[in-house]
């Protein structure tokens, strides 16, 4: 399956996805190409180190647009999936409607907790300290027209432990659970596992 990638940040889930494929734990998909909407991602350079085809549409260049031309870009590259790893950007009904059930994300909290706007990135880990869970984790989904609300393909859970900043919480989460869980969930689509 031709996989295409949407990241706006470090691209560690990126990086975690092309090792397994590198790795041959992904055997039946492969990244064709990354997106960003932000000129700055580290994930852009992780791509690119492998030759793997890299874009930016920022709204700040196509404004309205700029999903009209994320879907152009990927049907012209032929993609089949759609993995959101780290875009922060909320997907409005083009997409949604092009790639039914292709179109995944990594959330990083064990959905339905600490999930909907404004719940991304270190805020997800500063919340689930401030609520005093013992224990987090990481979500798979599959993208509807509810923010973080698709049906949950997989998940992993993490223990808070004491003296845990929201930083040290956001490391452990995503090497025990994100790393492990997208690119596994990428390699049970691709291989027809979950219709
Ligand atoms: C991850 O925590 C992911 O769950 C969230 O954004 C972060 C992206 O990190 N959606 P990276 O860009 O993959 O390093």
């Amino acid at each position: 399956m031709r996989i295409g990638v949407l990241v706006s940040g470090g691209g560690t889930n990126l990086e975690a996805l092309l090792t397994a494929i590198d790795e041959g734990r992904v055997k039946s998909g492969r990244v064709v190409t990354v997106v960003s909407n932000k000129a700055g991602a580290g994930a852009l350079p992780r791509a690119a180190r492998r030759g793997i085809n890299c874009r930016v549409i920022s709204r700040e260049e196509f404004g309205e647009a700029a999903e009209g031309e994320i879907l152009a870009h990927m049907k012209a590259k032929k993609v089949e999936l759609v993995v959101l790893a780290g875009f922060t950007a909320i997907l409005g009904e083009a997409l949604l409607k092009a790639y039914p059930r292709r179109l995944i994300n990594i959330h990083p909290s064990l959905l339905p907790a600490f999930c909907g706007c404004g719940y991304y990135g270190i805020r997800v880990h500063e919340a689930a300290l401030r609520r005093g869970v013992k224990i987090t984790g990481a979500t798979v989904h599959f993208v509807n027209e509810i923010v973080d609300g698709g049906e949950i393909i997989l998940q992993k859970a993490v223990p808070v432990l004491r003296g845990d900043t929201a930083k040290t919480l956001q490391r452990r989460v995503m090497e025990k659970a994100e790393w492990v869980i997208l690119p596994k969930a990428v390699e049970l689509i691709c291989s027809g596992k979950i219709k």
